[in-house]
């Protein structure tokens, strides 16, 4: 007789001993569990009925082919709704289905020369700040440098001396939403507890930039081109016209979604370059060759083809969504011959898929070449899913390549980049990034030696 769940721990109290490993290392357990059990299995912890599918043909289902069965879990997306309320990450159905276009224009390739050139120029600005020989953190580095690039892009606002109180703001937002999605209880908002204070706080720190610049654009002459912008002239236009409120949303999303994703992914790349220095290597050669010491622009990214695969293979690596966001069952539902009954929850986890070898041979070897034309094509669909996949795959995809690839190349011709502490263990905190930091060293390309050529 057919099994009534797939493989997966079992503890004989309803999954209670599972709880607090769970919890304590939500990716930890998700890789253990792949390791005993395989790529579809199942968990009970206490009422949750829990899925882990990591396996591309069934991520497929879930993501595509039987999207229309599954919502994103509600549990996470409370959380989130506080500060990007029904903006593209936490919607669905119609509002989705109304504002997902709106939003998409504004990610136009038309729009990259632009782009491309504020990531550059901020760039060049962050690093007059650097003094070559001495460490900084890198994670941190990009983290304010990727909330100017996206202020920049989303509002046209200049936030050189606001970057760090604003990303204090996304820190607390982020640190108690980590709280409020592992905990077994939900505290209500009103509780005047720390964490949630300092939470409203963030939350009213970054409305107070997004209406300001809403009224700006609808109380002056001056014409502006920056995404906020483009939204709500197409949010005008719309068949079902748009709010303001509802651009908001958008904004305060785009807002969120675009820099913390971004800075934790460019962060695995300076470690994987670090770790890797054959690899870094043929990148500079490269750099070296395409723009001969000019400063790039977004028109040479096509051209720098081995950086873009490194950037995909530390995306393979540590994915910066090292789970995308639950699904929840809204109807029962056949998944690889198991049915997945209503209200059971999906996990889906990109660093289990990565670091699968049926998907990736030697998973845990750097080998951008995997990306290149003739292997490229030999990994199964739905198995590379930084970005996720199906109608609700990142819309940021492609701004964010480019945005790593042109301030990689902006840094690399200028300074040498070298680890100033052990390998960082990892940390899941809504997104997957070095615990404490990436401290570096930088040192000035006129002043290093050479590096070890290849054999
Ligand atoms: C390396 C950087 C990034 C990574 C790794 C990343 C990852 C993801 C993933 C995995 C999803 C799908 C989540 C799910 O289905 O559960 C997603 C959705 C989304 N991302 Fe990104 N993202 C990045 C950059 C950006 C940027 C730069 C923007 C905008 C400026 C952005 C905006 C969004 C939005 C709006 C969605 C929701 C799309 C929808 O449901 O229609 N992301 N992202």
């Amino acid at each position: 007789m057919q099994a009534k769940y797939p493989p997966g721990p079992r503890d004989g109290r309803l999954g209670i001993s599972f709880y607090k490993p769970f919890r304590a290392d939500p990716l930890a357990f998700a890789v253990d569990v792949a390791e005993k059990y395989g790529d579809f299995t199942f968990v009970r912890l206490g009422w949750v009925r829990l899925y882990f599918v990591n396996r591309p043909e069934l991520i497929r289902d879930v993501l595509a082919t039987k999207v229309k069965s599954f919502r994103k879990l509600g549990r996470q997306m409370r959380s989130l709704r506080k500060i990007e309320g029904e903006g593209l990450v936490v919607s669905e159905g119609t509002t989705w289905s109304r504002h997902r276009p709106v939003v998409q224009g504004s990610f136009h390739g038309r729009h990259f020369g632009g782009h491309g050139n504020v990531v550059v120029e901020y760039t060049q600005r962050r690093m007059e700040r650097w003094t070559a020989g001495e460490p900084i953190n890198i994670a941190d580095e990009m983290n304010e440098l990727a909330l100017e690039i996206i202020a920049k892009i989303v509002f046209d606002v200049d936030l050189s001396d606001d970057a760090a109180r604003l990303r204090d703001a996304v820190h607390s937002f982020r640190t108690e939403m980590q709280k409020e999605v592992s905990g077994s209880v939900h505290l209500p908002d009103w509780l005047p507890l720390p964490g949630k204070i300092r939470q409203k706080r963030a939350v009213q720190v970054v409305n107070d930039l997004i209406w300001s610049q809403i009224r700006e654009r609808r109380t002056s002459d001056v014409p502006r081109n920056d995404m906020l912008a483009q939204m709500l002239t197409a949010a005008s236009a719309a068949p079902v016209p748009i709010s303001d409120a509802e651009i908001r949303d958008e904004a305060a999303t785009l807002f969120v979604a675009g820099h913390d994703t971004t800075s934790a992914a460019l962060a695995w790349f300076w470690l994987t370059l670090m770790q890797n220095p054959l690899v870094e290597e043929r990148v500079l050669r490269e750099i070296g060759t395409v723009l001969g010491g000019r400063t790039p622009t977004a028109a040479d990214v096509p051209k720098l083809h081995y950086l873009e695969r490194v950037v995909k293979e530390s995306m393979r690596l540590y994915p910066a969504a090292a789970f995308l966001f639950g699904r929840e069952a809204i109807e029962d539902v056949e998944i690889g011959g198991f049915t997945i009954s209503k209200g059971s929850w999906v996990f889906i986890a990109p660093y289990v898929v990565h670091h699968d070898a049926r998907n990736f041979p030697d998973p845990e070897v750097c080998d951008p070449e995997r990306f290149a034309p003739g292997r490229i094509e030999q990994i199964p669909a739905y198995a590379y899913i930084p970005f996720g996949g199906g109608p609700r795959i990142c819309i940021g995809n492609a701004l964010a390549t480019m945005q790593i690839i042109l301030m990689a190349a902006t840094v690399l011709q200028k300074y040498r980049v070298t680890l100033a502490q052990p390998t960082p263990e990892h940390e899941m905190e809504v997104v997957l990034r070095p615990k404490g930091g990436l401290r570096v060293l930088v040192e000035s390309r006129a002043e290093v030696q050479p590096i070890r050529r290849a054999a």
